[in-house]
């Protein structure tokens, strides 16, 4: 049996600016001392279905480029959206990302992994709390990144999902963090592939490394949309992302769903 939760936080990214699957039963403008966070917070159910009966999970929905899809990576308030959601009563957050695949595993449209690793390319982002002369630093552990028994918990519910449906996915793997909002040069891929990184996504960070400053259980769940520059023979295309999305939010929902089932 696995450690029932509360409230769970959930930030949506590209192709994830609302999510369908969840009862909304209010949309909360919030501010933070970190500022506003990028959406109002949708407090509402995920409900799992079980024969005849149901249960509810509770559930806070944060947008991370606005519900309209507006805020660029490097423009998010990172802190602001952890804050509202530790404010809003939630102790674990699964964060979802679109992301290029880099490892040859991992580039398939639509492709899911759960990393537990993550490299970071980011600059000029607030990345801490930690951020002014008032107080003593604090240098947080972070040698997993991701909070392995919530990464693992998803990995369960994709593993039941893979043996039903058939869809593979990876259950660890490196994530390359990188500034944006522009793509990759073939060389800078071919770069962090050397690095060791599996694939590559533009708001992985600080997200992760404010996660846990705030004590956070935190995991990801990503979703490729494109091979990474260089991978394919061609350019990365918009088409492209929003047909992989297409087949990747199904997979998100049915994993999500599989994960409230088992830790609610
Ligand atoms: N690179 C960086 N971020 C991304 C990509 C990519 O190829 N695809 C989706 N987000």
């Amino acid at each position: 049996m696995m450690e029932k939760h509360d409230k769970t936080g959930l930030i949506g990214g590209t192709g994830f600016e609302d999510l369908a699957h969840v009862l909304v039963d209010e949309t909360r403008r919030v501010d933070t001392v970190y500022g506003e966070p990028s959406s109002p917070l949708r407090v509402a159910r995920w409900r799992v279905t079980d024969g005849d009966s149901h249960t509810d999970c509770p559930v806070v929905f944060l947008s991370r480029h606005g519900f309209d899809h507006r805020i660029p990576p490097h423009r998010v308030n990172y802190r602001a959206n952890l804050s509202a959601l530790k404010s809003a009563g939630c102790q674990r957050v699964v964060g979802i990302y679109a992301v290029g695949g880099i490892h040859e595993k991992m580039q398939a449209p639509g492709h899911v992994v759960i990393p537990d690793q993550i490299i970071d390319y980011t600059s000029g982002r607030i990345a801490s709390y930690w951020d002014d002369d008032t107080q003593a630093a604090l240098h947080v552990d972070f040698t997993d990144p991701y909070t392995p028994s919530l990464s693992k918990q998803l990995v369960i519910a994709a593993k039941e999902l893979e043996k039903e449906t058939g869809y593979e996915i990876s259950s660890s793997g490196v994530y390359a963090a990188v500034n944006g909002p522009r793509l990759e040069s073939a060389a800078e891929i071919r770069r962090i592939a050397r690095d060791g990184g599996d694939i590559v996504g533009m708001t992985g960070m600080p997200e992760a490394a404010l996660a846990r400053e705030l004590a956070l259980d935190f995991a990801a769940l990503c979703v490729v949309v494109n091979p990474a520059a260089g991978l394919s023979d061609g350019l990365i295309t918009f088409e492209m992302i929003e047909s992989a999305l297409k087949i990747g939010r199904q997979r998100v929902y049915d994993i999500l769903g599989a994960f409230f089932a088992k830790t609610t």
